[in-house]
């Protein structure tokens, strides 16, 4: 605590928590911008630096344990999670300001995702592989990469970290994290849950410094040989300097980038589900997810009648206090006031736009029908529907990170894709149709790494792979079984037990046959 009773974080270095920096910032509540909730101790690029040393350190013996054991160490972890649930999605709520329901769905991911992973303890498998000659056998190992050094952002405080940091663990790495300094008190939180379900020191490691901090410290870390595996959540261009730095030190990240998803509303589409679909994924989490729904592509056929639906749900919906029953609450924090502002002065004349009672800060002066809480006292915008985008507009080439979704129109499904795919993101998408084909041809078209079918951009379940191509990253994929490949490096051995050297490809037994054979009518 500080000495107004403010809680105070500071990193955890080697099972120690660390209180020699001397800045330090404050992490407030974006839906009462004057309540702190925690004092922020700002590490320099050297904590990074010592951090990644300490789970160097730790490396060897932690990989020693086996992964049942370490499986056991996920569970209990998921069992804490649990029992502080309520707490976690309120602090969650408290410093982000993402709608107390969301935020519950949230820790409710960090369980599903420690209860798959809990059971891989006791698989992690490697193959037993037949070898080309006689008396000789084939395996393959997973090996753990080495300490993992992961960056994350704050719209998901815990819940993304956490889809890094349990397979990690579990796979037998030790972490270094560098969480998003608006969600600090969140991560703090959620690194004493894990370190209680069972770690040694050193295992997990948490370091709160600045972009420019970082970047130096990563770069020293990696040329000191201290990282095996680095992992980032952001956007694209800090993940794009991050794969520089990495591809000098010939190490491929795992970075999970931004999004402009799309979603194509088909002629023949349910259009009130559609409408559904695209209130939630579009302005759930003010629009600040990396699933957030980016334009709809909607048949010419049904855009009116969709446009009808989706501004009358956008319309009368409540927003405002987060700890109320709200479709949202305010922006993550100040700075994404800014950029989301930048995206509202390119709104042009060709856009027509709908969904709420006004465009920008919700004020006094600039209100919100049926508001809940106190405006002024947060960081509000309204919703903003934005008719007729078109290739070109930043609104519809650039992810605006913030509540306002773009319409537009196609005549065939081939346009529709050209459209989807134009941005050069990759992330989600989605499509509303109820013909089979439509949805087959639409997922083989769509350069996205996730596709929904009648079913919205966001809500991804944390079993199924997750991850982007182009500018939403560099195809690697979190989640489910599919992750362990981002932790785990495969190791082959072949066991020769004849005596003898039998070599590979020159002496393989040869097969006569009688290829000339035909079949005669
Ligand atoms: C993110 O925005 O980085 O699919 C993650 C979803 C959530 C995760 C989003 N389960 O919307």
């Amino acid at each position: 605590m500080s000495d107004h009773g403010t809680p105070v974080v500071s990193a955890l270095i080697g099972g120690r928590r660390q209180h020699t920096s001397a800045r330090t910032i404050r992490s407030t509540n974006p839906a009462v911008t004057s309540s702190v909730v925690a004092e922020v101790r700002l590490d320099e690029a050297g904590a990074l630096v010592d951090a990644a040393r300490a789970a160097r350190s730790a490396q060897s013996e932690w990989a020693d344990v086996p992964p049942p054991v370490r499986g056991r160490v996920i569970a209990n972890i998921g069992r804490l999670v649990e029992a502080n649930a309520e707490t976690l999605a309120r602090l969650v709520t408290r410093e982000i300001g993402k709608p107390l329901a969301e935020a519950r769905g949230e820790v409710q991911e960090i369980i599903d995702t420690c209860e798959f992973f809990l059971g891989e303890g006791r698989r992690l498998y490697g193959q037993t592989v037949p070898s080309e000659m006689p008396d000789k056998q084939l395996f393959t190992f997973r090996n753990p990469v080495g300490p993992a050094l992961i960056i994350t952002a704050g719209n998901f405080p815990v819940a993304v970290p956490s889809w890094y940091i349990v397979p990690a663990l579990l796979c037998g790495n030790t972490v270094v994290w560098k969480p998003a300094l608006y969600s600090a008190a969140c991560a703090d939180a959620f690194a004493e849950l894990i370190t209680r379900g069972g770690l040694p020191d050193g295992v997990l490691n948490v370091v709160y410094a600045d972009g420019p901090e970082t970047s130096d410290g990563l770069e020293s870390a990696l040329a000191a040989g201290l990282v095996g595996k680095v992992g980032f959540t952001g956007s694209t261009e800090v993940g794009r300097a991050i794969g520089e730095l990495c591809g000098r030190h010939l190490q491929t990240p795992c970075l999970e980038l931004g999004g402009k998803n799309p979603m194509v509303v088909a002629a023949d589409a349910d259009l009130d589900l559609a409408a559904e679909g695209a209130l939630f994924s579009g302005f759930g989490t003010a629009g600040q997810r990396c699933t957030s729904l980016g334009t709809v592509i909607v048949h010419e056929t049904v855009h009116d009648a969709f446009l009808d639906r989706f501004t009358s749900l956008t319309a009368a919906a409540t927003l405002g206090d987060p700890m109320a029953d709200v479709l949202y609450g305010p922006l993550l924090d100040a700075r994404f006031a800014t950029s989301f502002e930048k995206y509202l002065g390119c709104v042009r004349d060709h856009h027509r736009p709908s969904g709420s009672t006004g465009i920008g800060r919700i004020s006094a002066g600039n209100p919100r029908d049926g508001f809940i809480g106190d405006a002024a006292a947060g960081i509000y915008y309204h919703p903003v529907i934005l008719d007729g985008v078109r290739p070109g507009d930043e609104v519809f080439d650039e992810e605006t990170f913030g509540p306002l979704v773009g319409v537009t129109t196609y005549r065939h499904l081939d346009e529709a894709l050209e459209l989807a795919n134009m941005p050069g993101y990759g992330l989600s998408s989605s499509i509303y149709t109820t013909d089979a084909r439509t949805a087959f041809r639409f997922r083989r078209g769509i350069s996205a790494g996730m596709v929904s079918v009648n079913n919205s951009t966001s809500g991804a379940e944390a079993h199924l792979p997750f991850g982007g191509n182009g500018r939403s990253g560099n195809g690697s994929r979190q989640s489910g079984r599919w992750v362990l490949d981002q932790f785990t490096r495969w190791q082959s051995l072949n066991w020769d037990f004849s005596g003898r050297l039998q070599k590979a490809q020159m002496d393989v037994a040869t097969v006569e046959a009688d290829l000339d054979f035909r079949l005669q009518e």
